[in-house]
């Protein structure tokens, strides 16, 4: 038998004997196409080649190209598992030719592969053609020998499309193309291409080859492309049908192994009344396993919710099988051996897979028997044939999580449908009613374009925990508070995206900055913020015009968002560290992660001390060079919890958290011993803690009471300041003529010897003083006697008036019996100070005399004790004037 694994591997190892490059498929999330969902198609990840936007160092190419169509335009959901060939989940081969070759290369390649490689037999094909492509029928008459009855021509349809024309989507590379059929026989009914029975089940397209020759613009118009090229795609799962002898994909070796593994785990026959019930889980393990393996995750918006439809309608199948307990995760081992080695992220996802899907199913069990139960109710009060109304398919929807998908798929066996319309209004209804809510809570009016924004296209879809760089269709331009359909040069504007790689300001993580580019113009963004779930990009237009609708190519600023995955990353290491040296208490109060640091707040009592600060940085640094891998996961707040998350403060959490883990402590705590840093985080991260570089703490600082701040540098900021610190050191060691090892000693003994000689200077001055030999020329140290007692005045410089009441004391210890008066000039100014002998306090008092001399030296004032006081002046130029007014309450 011609296993599916072995059909995809015969046709990439064909094509590369050919000299096509092998290349692997992209992932399911395109990152160059704003306006897809998921990659339908193996050409979406080429498609700039094929217009010449990019080259690449090969010209040929093949893979085998995971695709994806649910959600968005190509919308196969509904059918899946009632049908032989509908799939969300499929697999298509291409071979590619970039300017390379063309028809007259491509139709000989595909007919040898299809009927040499693959062993097809040549009288069970026929083919289409453009209807005006007389050169393609002419090859595959020569190359196949088809007669003309077997080379069908196919035209425009009536309804102004075409067939045999293909199209990427409303833009991008297109042309004509040409189509293999085979022919299942009579036994099935239905017609040839192009025949009123051509939807029958007979003859299967199974591969298509397209020519791809123009670029098609939004506006209609279509250029012609400078290299001509080939896109092909065929679906592995139609050929691996055919070659096994069924036209039922399902009844293929993939498909058959996964509808048994699911009949296995519900002990059910699987070609019993479940068939539908296993076909419908055997296609959504792999669109959900895959779409989790690129890092989908489910959520209530974009990708995630399409990818929670998907998992949710599998689950009520499984619910129908009966299953009690979660089905879905049980499956993905088989799943990943029949598919594992061919798409190796399928293995190294498969703990999440399983994680994601468990976490999924036991929710959603919650709910589902109770959403059933309403819905039975519902049902059986309705007339014979009702559709059930709007406002309780609603209700499934926001109390039981059922996704309109699920409820219309639970009505299709019963042959009803859903007021879609009644649906919709009910939703509405809601939406109008939170923003009603929202608007009450006083924040920024400008915030209300946002919702509108947000109404109209839904919340942003963020790339940016896998990508720096990607595509996205502008959703909505704002400038000056309102709506704008274009934005010109010079123009500050506020862009939205159907999805973006830059990171909108929260949890203290700065917003991304970077360039928005469309090709009529460039916008430099400075910040992104977010709005109602709408990343609002922060932006000047600095060439050309942007406009509303346009494609655009988004480019995060690289270097700056990794220094601040770096800081951030630090920022939860620090924290854990901070826990270890401190103790529990140690809580995140705030933080800031930016790109030049990194700034950390927590709830501790008093500063830390130097043995601490240097315990907390080592053992940072220590888990920077384990280089161990951070990792993310999805999961419940509760669970998060009780794996030992520390939760961030002042965010609010919803269904799901996102909880970032790092670092293999040698001894851990709680459930997850082996794991470092737990932390609940919206942020972006390194990939391994080596990205850090290293740590460097500032210093620890009081932020408010009872909360301490940390501020720290990373990677190439951190070395820059340890080499700074170093530079002064050695500038400091050339001053003192040290080597920087001797600066502490040098220093230490320079203050010593500084505070010796100050001492010595204090006790000269004093010694100088008592002598006269600092006075004033004429002035005498002596005493003479005025009204009888012995007064000693004198005026002195180079001493402060805080040397003078010391002075007093040795004068009049020297006197024995007398009055003295010292004024000293301070530059100018003038400090007074007046000494009594007890003998004589009776008769005259210090303060007096300080008093008169004072009012001479333009002072005010003055006070002490009868035998000492002291005051000052602005004016020492008038000391004479002020020993006479002292002489003169001498004389009394
Ligand atoms: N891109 C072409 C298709 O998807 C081959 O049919």
């Amino acid at each position: 038998m011609r296993t599916l694994n072995d059909i995809r591997s015969t046709f990439l190892s064909y094509f590369a004997r050919n000299g096509h490059e092998v290349v692997d498929s992209s992932p399911l999330v395109p990152r160059n196409d704003p306006t897809l969902m998921f990659a339908n198609s193996g050409m979406v990840q080429f498609k700039n080649l094929f217009t010449g936007v990019e080259t690449r160092d090969y010209s040929r190419a093949t893979t085998a190209q995971k695709c994806v169509r649910a959600g968005g335009k190509h919308n196969d959901l509904d059918n899946v598992g009632y049908t032989a060939r509908h799939h969300t989940f499929f697999e298509m081969l291409g071979n590619f030719s970039f300017g390379d070759y063309f028809k007259s290369d491509a139709i000989p390649f595909a007919w040898e592969m299809v009927t040499r490689e693959l062993g097809i037999p040549k009288d069970k094909l026929l083919v289409t053609v453009y209807k005006s492509d007389d050169e393609a029928a002419e090859i595959w008459k020569k190359v196949a020998g088809l007669t003309d009855d077997r080379i069908i021509r196919i035209g425009d349809k009536p309804d102004g499309g075409s067939d045999n024309f293909w199209q990427m989507g409303p833009t991008g590379p297109c042309g004509p193309c040409t189509e293999i059929f085979y022919d299942h026989g009579e036994k099935f009914w239905g017609g040839p291409p192009g025949s009123p029975e051509e939807d029958g089940d007979r003859f299967i397209e199974i591969w298509n080859l397209v020519f791809m020759q123009f670029e098609q613009f939004e506006d209609g118009s279509r250029r012609d492309l400078e290299a001509q090229s080939i896109d092909t795609g065929m679906g592995i799962e139609r050929v691996a049908a055919l070659l096994q002898g069924t036209n039922d994909n399902y009844a293929t070796d993939l498909m058959r192994s996964l509808i048994e593994a699911s009949a296995d785990a519900t002990s059910t026959d699987p070609d019993g009344p479940g068939k539908t019930h296993h076909r419908v889980i055997a296609d959504h393990l792999r669109s959900t396993s895959f779409l989790l393996a690129d890092g989908v995750m489910p959520s209530n918006d974009g990708r995630g919710y399409v990818l929670r439809r998907i998992m949710r309608r599998a689950m009520r199948h499984a619910h129908l099988l009966g299953a009690k307990d979660p089905l879905m995760h049980r499956l993905v081992p088989a799943l990943v051996r029949q598919m594992g080695a061919a798409y190796p992220e399928l293995g190294r996802a498969q703990a999440l897979i399983e994680e994601t899907l468990k976490l999924e199913e036991t929710r959603f069990k919650q709910t589902l028997d109770r959403g059933l139960k309403l819905l039975d109710d519902e049902l059986a009060d309705l007339p014979e044939g009702a559709e059930l109304p709007g406002a309780a398919a609603f209700k499934l929807y926001d109390t039981y999580g059922f996704p309109l998908d699920l409820t219309q798929d639970a009505l299709r066996e019963k042959g009803r449908a859903v007021d879609t319309d009644g649906f919709d209004a009910a939703m509405a209804e809601q939406k109008a009613k939170a923003r009603a809510a929202w608007s009450g809570t006083g924040e920024a009016a400008d915030a209300a374009v946002w919702y509108d924004v947000a109404d109209a296209h839904g919340a942003t879809d963020f790339l940016g925990y896998d990508t720096e760089t990607a595509e996205g269709q502008i959703a909505a331009l704002i400038v000056d508070g309102a709506q704008a359909e274009q934005a010109g040069e010079g123009t500050s504007v506020q862009i939205a995206l159907n999805q973006t790689p830059f990171y909108a300001e929260s949890g203290g993580q700065v917003g991304d900055t970077g360039l928005i580019r469309t090709e009529t113009g460039l916008a430099r963004v400075s910040d992104t913020k977010k709005t109602a779930g709408v990343f609002v990009h922060i932006a000047e237009v600095t060439e050309g015009t942007v406009s509303q609708g346009q494609a655009a190519t988004l480019e995060v600023d690289h270097t700056r968002r990794s220094m601040i995955r770096a800081n951030h990353s630090a920022t939860h290491l620090l924290h854990e560290a901070l826990r270890g040296a401190l103790g529990d208490h140690v809580a995140q109060r705030g933080s800031l992660n930016a790109p030049d640091r990194l700034r950390f707040d927590f709830s501790h009592g008093k500063a830390l001390a130097a043995d601490e600060l240097s315990r907390v940085e080592g053992e940072v640094n220590q888990f920077i060079r384990q280089n161990s891998a951070v990792d993310t996961r999805i999961m419940t707040p509760d669970d998060a919890r009780a794996m030992g998350a520390q939760a961030l403060f002042g965010e609010k959490y919803g269904d799901e958290v996102r909880v970032v883990s790092m670092g293999q402590a040698p001894t851990g705590k709680g459930a997850n011993k082996q794991t470092y840093s737990i932390e609940l985080c919206g942020g972006t991260h390194v990939a391994r803690t080596g990205d850090i570089g290293a740590f460097v703490l500032l210093g620890d600082s009081a932020s408010s009471a009872g909360v301490r701040r940390i501020e720290a540098l990373t990677g190439q900021a951190a070395l820059a300041h340890l080499r700074d610190q170093d530079q002064r050191l050695g500038d400091v060691a050339a001053a003192l003529k040290a080597q920087p090892s001797d600066v502490p000693a040098r220093v230490r003994a320079l203050l010593d010897e500084r505070k010796a000689l100050a001492n010595e200077v204090a006790q000269l001055r004093r010694d100088l003083a008592m002598s006269g030999g600092a006075g004033k020329a004429g002035e005498e140290a002596a005493a003479r006697e005025v009204n009888g007692v012995p007064f000693l005045a004198q005026v002195l410089s180079g001493v402060s008036g805080k040397d003078l009441p010391a002075l007093i004391d040795e004068h009049k210890s020297r006197l024995e019996s007398g009055v003295v008066l010292l004024i000293a000039d301070t530059g100018g100014k003038a400090a007074v100070a007046a000494g009594v002998t007890g003998d004589l306090t009776g008769r005259v008092s210090a303060v007096d005399l300080v008093r008169a001399a004072v009012a001479e030296l333009g002072g005010k004032g003055g006070g002490g004790r009868p035998d000492m006081a002291q005051g000052g002046g602005a004016d020492a130029a008038n000391a004479e004037a002020a020993i006479k007014a002292a002489e003169t309450v001498l004389e009394g």
